[in-house]
């Protein structure tokens, strides 16, 4: 019996593992950068919003934004739910309903860095 050049079946726990590891990889590349400002570099603040959203959000609301099982955020559709940033706030650190709350995970300065990035990248 001639030997088959690739045994599938043997290979597969490395291939998915490989799968696995270029997913996650990939995961944070889909997640927008922050744009880079008139001084040639981005937002710190944002910078850090979007290693914020990469942690805790984009499981739920999407690497993009554009929503999953929370709803979509991106679009500027932050903006217009809530036309006043501060009841934006609230809502990511209290929560509401199956949305967690985030006031004991995150410090404030992190809350206001990743509800920016929303409004402001997504
Ligand atoms: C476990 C999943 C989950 C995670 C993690 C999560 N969310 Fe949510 N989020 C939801 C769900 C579900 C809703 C919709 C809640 C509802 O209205 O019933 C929601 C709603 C929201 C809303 C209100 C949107 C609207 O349409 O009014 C904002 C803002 C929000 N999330 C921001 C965030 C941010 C910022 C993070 C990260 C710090 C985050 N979420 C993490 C599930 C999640």
């Amino acid at each position: 019996m001639p030997r088959r050049l690739l045994d599938l079946p043997r290979l597969l726990p490395a291939v998915l593992t490989a799968a696995i590891v270029v997913a996650g990889a990939c995961a944070a590349d889909d997640v927008p950068e922050v744009p880079v400002g008139p001084d040639g570099y981005p937002d710190p603040e944002l910078v850090v919003g979007r290693q914020v959203y990469i942690d805790r959000c984009a499981n739920c609301h999407g690497n993009d934004g554009g929503g999953g099982r929370g709803t979509k955020l991106s679009d500027a559709r932050m903006v217009s739910v809530y036309p006043d940033v501060a009841d934006q706030v609230v809502t990511v650190a209290d929560g509401v309903r199956s949305m967690p709350a985030f006031v004991e995970v995150l410090d404030p300065e992190e809350i206001a860095a990743v509800v920016r990035y929303t409004r402001e990248v997504l």
